[in-house]
């Protein structure tokens, strides 16, 4: 029994030793995954992404003073990037071609918005030569802006494929130089659109009946308007506004980490790429609206009058201050004024 019972317990012990050697040894791999010299790209990848996402930063080392420069890596910059790459030129895509998608149906149904009743002969003074200059010089900026912005955004994968490598990095270094010293008469364009028409579109009592009647676009009714609509209040305050957003993080583009840290920069460029292409989407609805949209408009900025049937059709308010201060309203073409005796 008690020979049994030490076999039992040597058996017991022969387990146990085998159990523990298998515990100690390490698990066999394949000899090829063992070879030190095998390339394994995934692999490091896979940890480069996992210090990335661990350290929230991946720093190397640097010999000039800008210690900013030696930051390889960071999520935001990744975040940055796909912004940058994906989300910025899907909406601006889908903001910029809706935009011209909504016109052609809104002109298919509407049509230009006629001149009711023709024209009068007599004209009546809209904007003087100031106005129009500080109008055509934003929007002459804004123009070029706008298509050497849309570049930065668009052109390797729109304008490269059609012209040779040199060609395109001609195009875009005269655009982005276009495109920094323009901003300059912009900026200044806006402020004085801010100043010289702010009178003009502060809110009135009018624009509730303006608004309830939908400016009266869809239909044949005449709705009573000042100097500016309601519309067009929208339009100047977008302008002052949109642009002083686009002037503010362009100038914070332009002279980098002036105001803030790289998380800053990233999100101004952002802000300033989402602003524009929204600002273009609704300045093609303004150049429509001022062009092929409605009938004696442009005048108003090309010569300066407008004809009195236009105007009492579109801002009838207005009229009647402009007559009731006894300005503005030029005889009938072909009719001479008399000099006051
Ligand atoms: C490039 C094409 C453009 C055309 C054809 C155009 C045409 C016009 C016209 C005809 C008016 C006078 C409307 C009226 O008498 O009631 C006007 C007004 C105005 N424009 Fe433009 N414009 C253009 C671009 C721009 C741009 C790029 C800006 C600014 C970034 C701008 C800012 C304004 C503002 C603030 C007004 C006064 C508010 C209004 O009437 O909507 N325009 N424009």
């Amino acid at each position: 029994m008690s020979t049994l019972l030490r076999t039992f317990r040597l058996l017991l012990a022969l387990v146990a030793l085998f159990g523990l050697a298998l515990v100690a040894t390490p698990a066999t791999t394949p000899a090829s995954a063992q070879q030190p010299s095998t390339v394994n790209p995934t692999k490091d990848a896979v940890s480069e992404d996992q210090l990335l996402n661990q350290m929230r930063i991946l720093n190397g080392r640097g010999t000039i003073p800008d210690v900013k420069s030696y930051n390889l890596e960071q999520p935001g910059g990744r975040d940055w990037r796909h912004f940058q790459d994906v989300v910025l030129p899907w909406v601006g895509a889908i903001s910029i071609l809706g935009m011209l998608a909504l016109l052609v149906v809104f002109y298919l149904i509407r049509g230009m918005v006629r001149l009711e009743g023709g024209r009068s002969g007599r004209t009546i003074v809209r904007f003087n030569a100031f106005e129009r200059f500080i109008h055509w010089m934003t929007a002459t900026c804004f123009v070029i802006l706008a298509i050497t912005g849309l570049n930065i955004t668009f052109g390797r994968k729109l304008l490269l494929p059609l012209m040779s490598p040199d060609a395109f990095t001609a195009w875009s270094q005269a655009g982005k130089y276009a495109h920094n010293f323009l901003s300059f008469p912009f900026t200044l364009g806006v402020v004085l659109i801010l100043l010289t028409w702010i009178a003009w579109n502060l809110p009135e009592r009018t624009d509730i009946e303006w608004l309830k009647k939908g400016g009266g676009l869809m239909g044949d009714e005449h709705v009573p308007a000042g100097h500016f609509n309601v519309g067009q209040k929208a339009i100047y305050w977008i302008v002052v506004l949109g642009g002083g957003v686009m002037a503010a993080t362009g100038y914070m583009l332009m002279f980098p980490f002036a105001l803030t840290d790289v998380a800053g920069m990233q999100t101004t460029a952002m802000v300033h790429g989402i602003a524009a292409v929204l600002f273009v989407a609704i300045m093609i609805a303004h150049a429509y609206i001022g062009t092929i949209g409605m009938e004696g408009a442009f005048e108003a900025m090309g010569t300066g009058t407008v004809d009195l049937n236009w105007a009492k059709q579109h801002h009838s308010k207005w009229v009647e201050e402009e007559v009731a201060k006894g300005r503005g309203v030029a005889p009938p073409r072909g009719v001479r004024a008399t000099p006051a005796e």
